[in-house]
């Protein structure tokens, strides 16, 4: 079985100034624990809320660490330092906007906020970056929505086998391409 590499990034100037701890961060590599029956290998950042800051870390994980996945958490919404959508759109070379589309539907039905995420998801160095809202109960919403298209995914960009605890999340594969 494919050792998956994931990638966690946690853009929050409190969350990396130690003013609070990162729990989205941490629900995130729960989350993929429970999904995923690979061997799992995690690179954990937390960063500011800085453009620069987080395109550098954002291409470190992927090309240097070569992650299959990155999710990112946090800076998705509209205010001055939210920037971690427009980071993920200046690194990635093909952008999924059915990804943002999906997870602001699903969030919808939670939270009417949830319109104000940015959010979005594209390919970087062969590793799929997928951006969720800072909020905890956000992670879980949000992975839940889109997280059966991602194995497939990672099939078609070159990146590792995927195989999902099927009682806690389903992947769908097309038979033929
Ligand atoms: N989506 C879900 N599922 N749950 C939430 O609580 N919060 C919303 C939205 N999306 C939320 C959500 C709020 S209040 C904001 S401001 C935006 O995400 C952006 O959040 P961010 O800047 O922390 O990324």
């Amino acid at each position: 079985m494919d050792t998956i590499r994931i990638g966690v990034l946690t853009t929050s100037d409190r969350a990396s100034a130690g003013i609070y701890e990162d729990i989205s961060g941490k629900a995130i590599i729960d989350t993929m624990h429970e999904y995923l029956k690979n061997p799992l290998e995690f690179e954990y950042r937390c960063v500011p809320d800085e453009l620069q800051v987080i395109e550098e870390t954002l291409l470190e994980l992927a090309r240097d660490k070569k992650c299959d996945l990155i999710v990112t958490t946090g800076g998705t919404g509209p205010a001055p330092r939210d920037v971690t959508v427009d980071a993920t759109l200046a690194v990635c070379e093909k952008v999924l906007p059915g990804f943002g589309e999906q997870m602001r539907a699903v969030s919808l039905r939670h939270v009417p906020t949830a319109i104000l995420s940015r959010q979005t998801a594209g390919i970087c160095h062969s590793a799929l970056i997928v951006n969720l809202p800072g909020k905890p109960a956000a992670i879980r919403e949000c992975l839940d929505a889109v997280f059966p298209a991602v194995p497939y995914c990672l099939d078609l960009i070159g990146a590792g086998y995927m195989e999902v605890n099927e009682e806690v999340i389903q992947a769908f594969r097309p038979k033929t391409k």
